[in-house]
């Protein structure tokens, strides 16, 4: 069975609702709910989700959440893995407006113990990944250990450079084959690696040559799926690795949706791209990404984050 690997985090997500964000100092009235998050758990949901057999690697409390998340698993069927460590459960704050729009503070708690000693330990987890995918909620260490377990596995490493703040080292960037960042992600990277100020209106609103460039300085052997929320994506492939795709380089278009909730979307895209790279090889990589797009736009019209990812195979 095509396996996808996902290591990194799980959060508790308290989500508050108003009719607008909060402005600093000023107290709103909403509407509260709480369930399971992360980056990485909501990763791998929405491949486990998407049909792919998936292993998640985290760092998880003794706790009411790290309990959450042990019950979700078993009930997904996830083959989940733990770390030791004696903090608590991650959590998140989620303030969500009624447009769909949020803002997020994370405390790391456990998540901070995932450790790549731990990672590399998880030999027979990496031996049948046909994809291994890590976001930015947890230490650069075990986050490194994941890319270049999955190089030494043959397994595609994918990389979500996620959150926008995390500092992201040239040597993670190099251990990645498909790398996916959002417009703020990606105008960071530029930033900081690449030495390039972004473009003010963002990336998205660039030309085709002119974004395919900058992918190519950014990753220069590897396929950027760079993300642009309602207006789809841009896809850029290396020239000599076009993973079964014509053109070098090309946008595609979102998934029209019902939007009640925008979070989690990002994680739904990129679990579901890597279940549908891990389910089916042999396709060119535009079928990939247009089945990510379908399963992100549905992951958007129910509340939530890990809960809201939606059953639906390529
Ligand atoms: O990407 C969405 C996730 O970011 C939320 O579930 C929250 O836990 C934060 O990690
Ligand atoms: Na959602």
């Amino acid at each position: 069975m095509p396996r996808v690997l996902v290591a990194g985090s799980f959060n508790v997500d308290h989500v508050w609702t108003a009719a607008r964000l909060p402005r600093p100092g000023e107290t709103l009235a909403g509407r509260y709910a709480t369930g399971p998050g992360g980056k990485g758990f909501n990763q791998a949901v929405a491949a486990r989700r998407a049909g792919a057999d998936t292993s998640f690697l985290c760092a998880l409390g003794a706790d009411a959440g790290g309990e959450l998340a042990r019950a979700l698993a078993r009930t997904d069927g996830i083959d989940l893995r733990e770390a030791p460590s004696a903090a608590p459960t991650g959590t998140a704050g989620i303030y969500l407006d009624e447009a769909g729009n949020n803002s997020i503070v994370i405390g790391a708690g456990a998540n901070a113990h995932l450790s790549a000693e731990f990672v590399t330990a998880q030999a027979d987890a990496f031996a049948d990944a046909a994809v291994v995918l890590v976001q930015l909620e947890s230490p650069a260490p075990a986050i490194l250990a994941a890319l270049r377990r999955a190089r030494a596995a043959g397994s595609l490493a994918m990389l979500n450079p996620a959150p926008a703040n995390a500092e992201v080292g040239a040597e993670l960037l190099a251990s990645s084959d498909i790398v996916t960042p959002n417009e703020t992600e990606f105008a960071g990277l530029l930033e900081r690696r690449v030495g390039r100020a972004p473009p003010d209106a963002g990336a998205g609103t660039l030309p085709d040559a002119q974004l395919h460039a900058l992918c190519r300085e950014l990753l220069p052997h590897g396929t950027v799926v760079l993300t642009l929320g309602g207006a789809g994506c841009f896809v850029s492939h290396a020239e000599d690795r076009r993973r079964g795709d014509e053109a070098a380089c090309y946008r595609a278009a979102a998934a029209p949706a019902r939007v009640v909730d925008t979070t989690g979307a990002g994680d739904a895209f990129n679990g579901a791209l890597a279940a549908s790279l891990a389910l089916r090889p042999e396709a060119p990589f535009t079928t990939h990404v247009g089945f990510a797009t379908r399963y992100a736009g549905a992951s958007t019209e129910r509340e939530g984050a890990a809960a809201a990812m939606p059953h639906l195979a390529p």
